[in-house]
Parts: C-alpha cells; structure tokens; sequence
C-alpha cells in the first residue's frame, strides 16, 4: 500500500489553518492555502484563518490588569478550541519564529484554562531557502510542546519556495506534492482517532518536580 491512505471514519474533522506571515503574496500564506485544499479533498472541515486576526500588543504583564487579554489572544483561544487541531505555516525569520507569532503564543497562553492543552497541531513552512523555514519550525515546536500541544513528529518545509507553486497554487513537484498530501493525511487520521481514544493525561503541569508551593507551581487539572 503506497502512501497514506485516508481514515473514512474521518467525518468532519476541524482543521484552524493559517499563516504566520502578514505580508501580502506571502509563500506561508500559499502553502497554508495549499494544505486547506488537501484537507477538504481529504473530507476534513477548514477554518482558516488570517495572523491579523491573531496581531496583538507586545505582551505586557503590566496591561494583565482585571483579566485583560487583547482581542487577538481571545480570537486566537476561541479557534484554537473551536477546532480539533491546528495547522501553522511559518516563515523562519533568523533561523527562529517570527517574534509576531511568540508573541500571540505568549499572550493566548495567559487564560485558563490553557488553551494550548491537549490540541494537535502540525507545522509546515515554506522559504526561498535550501532548507525551507525548518530552522524555525524547531523552534517553534518548543513553546507549543511546553504549553502541552501534541506537535505532530513530520514537519513539512518547502525549499526553493518561490519557485515552487504552479499558477493554480499547486505544488510544481508531484513527488513532493504526495508527500505533503501524505504528511497531512497522516496527520489528519491521527486527529480523527485521537477523538476516540483521547490521551489519558488529566493534568498540564507547567514545571514538573518542581516545589509545590504557591509561587511556583502551575497545575491545571481537566474537569
Ligand atoms: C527579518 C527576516 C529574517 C529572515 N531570516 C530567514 C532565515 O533565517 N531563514 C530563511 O530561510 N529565510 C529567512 N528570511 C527570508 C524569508 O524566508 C522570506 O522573506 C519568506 O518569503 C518569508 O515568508 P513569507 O513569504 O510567508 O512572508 C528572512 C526574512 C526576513 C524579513
């Protein structure tokens, strides 16, 4: 059997799409575009999603005053929940993350409960470069797995990404167009049967073997 074969039992599993990048002709916003389309071929529901909508301050535990959040943190959080799992594009800006996406990161981590907790994501990058944005993808992977997102273990980064995409916005490559296809199946079956068989993890603990007492300890146990 070639490839990943679609799960049927996939019914309308929700997929929060988006871009890390606000620039217009982004090649993120493309691939995210790109992954959209896979999903909904594959029988999965896409939200998808602009990071203007996600922008917020620099964070500021100064402004955290009577339970401030910034309107992009509260939209950030209520997709993040509204959906089964989330797919970010991400440029690397550095060899990192760009700091608009921390940032956001950093602000939505702020409610509780912790919206982060027990969600599935999977991140794909595209860059000019050889190395397609994986650099920041890695380092991207480290607040999320922190805050407990089950971060998917294949990481999509398209090389050469200007010259990758054909004029409808498809991969040029076939060989590496099935294996985006089949990166985003896997993913996809892996969220539908994690519906079934949820993880039996009840707590997020924010520093484990840590002293329990008040200042330090950060523990949020699921209802
Ligand atoms: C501040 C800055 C830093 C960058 N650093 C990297 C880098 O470390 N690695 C890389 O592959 N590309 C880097 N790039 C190039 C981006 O990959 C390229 O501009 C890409 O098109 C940005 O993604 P977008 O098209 O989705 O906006 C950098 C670009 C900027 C503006």
């Amino acid at each position: 059997m070639e490839g990943q074969q679609k799960d049927d039992r996939q019914g309308q599993v929700r997929f929060l799409v988006f871009s890390a990048s606000l620039r217009d002709n982004s090649l993120n916003t493309r691939l995210a575009k790109l992954a959209a389309l896979v999903i909904e071929k594959n029988g999965g529901t896409v939200d998808f999603a602009s990071m203007s909508e996600f922008d917020c301050p620099s964070f500021n535990q100064d402004l955290e005053v009577d339970g401030y959040h910034p309107e992009g943190a509260e939209a950030f959080r209520k997709r993040i929940l509204a959906n089964d799992a989330f797919i970010i594009s991400s440029p690397e800006y550095n060899g990192s993350m760009p700091g608009i996406m921390k940032n956001t990161i950093d602000w939505a981590s702020r409610f509780r409960p912790q919206p982060f907790h027990q969600h599935h994501a999977l991140l794909l990058s595209a860059s000019p470069s050889m190395a397609g944005g994986n650099r920041g993808l890695w380092s991207l992977r480290i607040p999320l797995e922190h805050l407990g997102t089950r971060v998917y273990p294949d990481m999509f980064s398209l090389a050469m990404a200007h010259e990758a995409f054909d004029e409808r916005g498809s991969l040029k490559d076939n060989i590496l167009a099935k294996r985006f296809e089949d990166n985003l199946v896997g993913f996809m079956n892996l969220v539908e049967a994690s519906r079934h068989y949820p993880c039996i993890k009840k707590a997020w603990v924010e520093f484990l073997g840590e002293k329990t007492d008040k200042e330090t300890e950060r523990v949020e146990y699921e209802a």
